[in-house]
């Protein structure tokens, strides 16, 4: 469960997601529209995946931490489904729009469902929190 701080830092920053291909091959991109949606569920806004929607697709294991890492030391990690239709859907769609109305609409909303979060702090790095 993500606490509140946790929630409120995904929502405001940029996180770092990571995903792997089925033999191992990991991938991590930079990704904006990221936000918590409730204390256990995370969505993003699928605008330009290429490899990483690839490796959701056949891999829907995802990790990520947020950009200030050394002020939120948070390592968050799930498992994904991704939504092409429906309310998850319209909702990274009016998101984007009502963020930035040039910015092209989504191809998916990936929705994460948190599974461990761990400690990257320096000292108790490692350390599972939930
Ligand atoms: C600052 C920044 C923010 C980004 N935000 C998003 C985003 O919210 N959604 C998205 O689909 N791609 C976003 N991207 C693009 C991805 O980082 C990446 O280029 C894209 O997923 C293609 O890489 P891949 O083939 O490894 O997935 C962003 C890129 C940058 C530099």
């Amino acid at each position: 469960m993500m606490n509140a701080e946790m929630m409120e830092i995904i929502e405001k920053e940029r996180a770092y997601v990571a995903t792997s291909t089925p033999e191992g091959v990991p991938n991590v991109v930079p990704i904006g529209f990221i936000k918590p949606l409730d204390e256990k569920t995370v969505i993003i806004a699928d605008s330009y995946m290429v490899k990483s929607r690839a490796n959701l697709e056949s891999n829907p294991k995802i990790a990520f931490v947020v950009q200030d890492a050394a002020r939120y030391p948070y390592q968050f990690k799930g498992s994904v489904k991704i939504f092409t239709e429906g309310k998850y859907f319209d909702e990274v769609v009016s998101w984007v729009k009502d963020t930035n109305p040039l910015a092209p609409s989504p191809k998916a909303a990936i929705v994460i469902t948190i599974e461990e979060i761990y400690s990257v702090k320096v000292g108790d790095a490692g350390k599972k929190l939930a």
